[in-house]
C-alpha cells in the first residue's frame, strides 16, 4: 500500500524504495497492462550490499505500487543487474502458449570469489514467472552463460530480434560489450565484441541496452547501443553513452566511434529501457537511477537513499545530417500535473535578473517550461535560478563564450557530505535564436530538457529549505521571455 512520503529531501514524484538502498533499474518490462520495474536493492541498510531485486508495479509509468522482493541472493552469488522480457512464443518450455512466461536474465555476482582475492567472476542467469511477475523460479540451469576468466561481466539485456528470429543479448565486459545470440534464452553463443576501440574508456562499461529506433519522419531504422560507464561520465563519475549503428543480429557496426551522452548531468545512471511495449504504442521508454558512484553512498538521506528519473522516450531524429538521440518526459507526466494550479507569465524583456511570479504555484514539485529569445548578439550568460530564502540555489545557464549549458549546484544546500558533489556541470551545444527549457522540479532534483530534448542535465541537490524563487537572468544583454508556465505536479504516494 502506498503510505505518504514526507521524510526531508524525499521526492514526490519520482519513484524511490520505501526504505534502504536502491541503486540501477533493472528488469523493465511491460506485460498484460502493467509497467514492471526491478531494481537493485539492498533491503538491510542505506548503502550498497548483497544486491536483490527490488519490485514496482505501474499501470501508468507514474504511480507505483511497491511489491515484495522479486529475487534474493543465493549460493551462486548476489543479484546483480539484468532485463527482463516476455517469452511470447515459449521458447524456454518455462510457460505455455497460453500463459508465456516472463523470463528475468540477470548477473550473479560471486562475493566468495572476490573475498578469496580472485576477480570478481560473474555470470549470467535466468528466473522465471508465471504469475504476472509476482513470484519468481529460477532456473535449475543456472549459470546460462558461464564466465571464463572476463572481469566484469555482468548486465546482460534481451530483446527478441524479429529479422533473425532469435533472442540477442548485450553484456558488459569490463572495456568493451558482448553479443550474444539464443533460441530459448538458454543455451547462448557469443556472436561478437564492440567498443574495445570506441567510445571511452575511463571507467568499467557497465549496464548495455540495444534496440532499433524508427528515425523520426523516415522509414529509416537505426539501432542504438546505450553503454553506461564508471567513471569517466561527461563530468565526473558516472555516465550514460551511446552509440548508434547497424546490427544484423550478430554484430554491431557504429556510425562512429565517438561517445554522445544520453544525459550531460551528474545524476543519471544505469539507464535502459522498457521491454515489450506493445507494439501500437512503439516507444522506447527509458529509466535511469538519479544518482552517481562518487558519492551514492553518502548522500544526506536517511530512511533511503536514491530515487529515479522520470522515465523519458527516446527518439531520433535527424539534425544538420547528424543523428541525435534524443529524451524527453513521457507524456504520462501530465496524469500528475495539476492544471488547478499554474502560473503564466508573459512577454517580457529581461536584463540583469527578473524574478517571476509563480503565484500558487509550489516550485518544489514543479513542471516549468520557458521560452527564451536572445538578440543577435548574444549575452555573456543567462539563465534561470532556483532560489529558496537562504540563497541557497541552483542555476541552470548558458555560457556564451563556452558555448554550452552549465548546471551550477555550489550553492545548492549540503555538500558537506562528499568533496565530488559540488561543481558545475557543462555541455556543450549550439543554441538558436530562441531556446526551450523544460523542467522537471521535485524535492531534491531537477531534470532539464533543453529544446525538446536535444540536451539533457539530471542532477540533485540537498537544499535545507525548499527552493521558492523562480528567477530569469541575461548578464551583458537583454533577452526576451517569450514565455513562461510554471504547474504544480501532484504527489504519486
Ligand atoms: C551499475 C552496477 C552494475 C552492477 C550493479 C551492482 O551501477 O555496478 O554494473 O550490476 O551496479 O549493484
Amino acid at each position: 500500500e502506498a503510505k505518504p512520503f514526507t521524510e526531508k529531501y524525499r521526492p514526490q514524484f519520482h519513484f524511490s524504495p520505501d526504505s534502504a538502498w536502491m541503486n540501477d533499474p533493472n528488469g523493465m518490462v511491460y506485460y498484460d497492462g502493467e509497467y514492471h520495474l526491478f531494481y537493485q536493492y539492498y533491503p538491510d541498510s542505506t548503502v550498497w550490499g548483497p544486491m536483490h531485486w527490488g519490485h514496482a508495479i505501474s499501470t501508468d509509468l507514474m504511480h507505483w505500487q511497491h511489491m515484495p522482493i522479486a529475487l534474493y541472493p543465493d549460493s551462486l552469488g548476489f543479484i546483480f543487474s539484468g532485463s527482463a522480457v516476455v517469452d511470447w512464443n515459449n521458447t524456454t518450455g518455462f510457460g505455455s502458449a497460453e500463459n508465456p512466461p516472463l523470463v528475468a536474465i540477470f548477473t550473479y555476482h560471486d562475493p566468495k570469489i572476490v573475498e578469496a582475492g580472485g576477480v570478481d567472476v560473474e555470470s549470467q542467469a535466468i528466473a522465471y514467472s508465471l504469475d504476472k511477475g509476482r513470484s519468481w523460479t529460477k532456473y535449475d540451469g543456472n549459470p546460462v552463460i558461464p564466465n571464463d576468466g572476463n572481469q566484469d561481466f555482468r548486465d546482460p539485456n534481451v530483446i527478441w530480434n524479429e529479422e533473425i528470429q532469435q533472442w540477442n543479448l548485450v553484456l558488459s565486459a569490463h572495456d568493451h560489450v558482448q553479443i550474444y545470440t539464443s533460441d530459448d534464452l538458454k543455451n547462448w553463443k557469443h556472436e561478437s565484441d564492440f567498443g574495445i576501440d570506441a567510445g571511452t574508456h575511463d571507467g568499467v562499461w557497465e549496464c548495455p541496452d540495444l534496440f532499433p529506433l524508427k528515425v523520426e519522419g523516415t522509414n529509416e531504422t537505426k539501432w542504438v547501443l546505450i553503454v553506461n560507464i564508471n567513471p569517466g561520465g561527461p563530468n565526473g563519475g558516472s555516465g550514460t553513452q551511446y552509440f548508434l549503428g547497424d546490427f544484423d543480429g550478430h554484430q554491431f557496426i557504429a556510425d562512429s566511434k565517438d561517445t554522445s551522452w544520453v544525459d550531460w548531468g551528474r545524476d543519471n545512471y544505469a539507464g535502459v529501457t522498457w521491454s515489450d511495449v506493445p507494439k501500437e504504442d512503439g516507444r522506447r521508454i527509458f529509466l535511469g537511477w538519479m544518482s552517481n558512484w562518487a558519492y551514492a553512498n553518502v548522500v544526506p538521506t536517511e530512511e533511503w537513499r536514491s530515487a529515479m528519473t522520470l522515465p523519458r522516450t527516446l527518439s531520433l531524429v535527424k539534425k544538420n545530417d547528424q543523428y541525435v538521440l534524443k529524451s524527453t518526459p513521457v507524456k504520462e507526466t501530465e496524469l500528475i500535473t495539476d492544471n488547478s494550479t499554474k502560473a503564466d507569465i508573459e512577454t517580457v524583456e529581461i536584463s540583469g535578473e527578473m524574478t517571476l511570479n509563480l503565484g500558487e504555484v509550489t516550485l518544489n514539485q514543479s513542471h516549468l517550461t520557458l521560452e527564451l529569445q536572445v538578440g543577435e548578439t548574444l549575452p555573456e550568460s543567462f539563465g534561470i535560478l532556483l532560489e529558496n530564502e537562504l540563497g541557497e540555489n541552483v542555476k541552470f545557464s548558458y555560457s556564451t563564450a563556452d558555448k554550452q549549458f552549465q548546471f551550477d549546484r555550489n550553492q545548492s544546500g549540503d555538500m558537506s557530505f562528499s568533496d565530488k558533489f559540488s561543481g558545475i556541470s557543462v555541455a556543450p551545444y549550439k543554441i538558436g535564436s530562441t531556446v526551450k527549457l523544460e523542467i522537471f522540479v521535485d524535492a531534491a532534483s531537477a531534470e532539464v530538457f533543453v529544446d525538446g530534448g536535444d540536451l539533457v542535465m539530471t542532477e540533485i541537490f540537498f537544499n535545507s529549505q525548499p527552493f521558492s524563487k523562480l528567477k530569469v537572468f541575461a548578464n551583458g544583454q537583454s533577452i526576451t521571455l517569450i514565455s513562461a508556465k510554471a504547474v504544480n505536479i501532484n504527489s504519486i504516494w
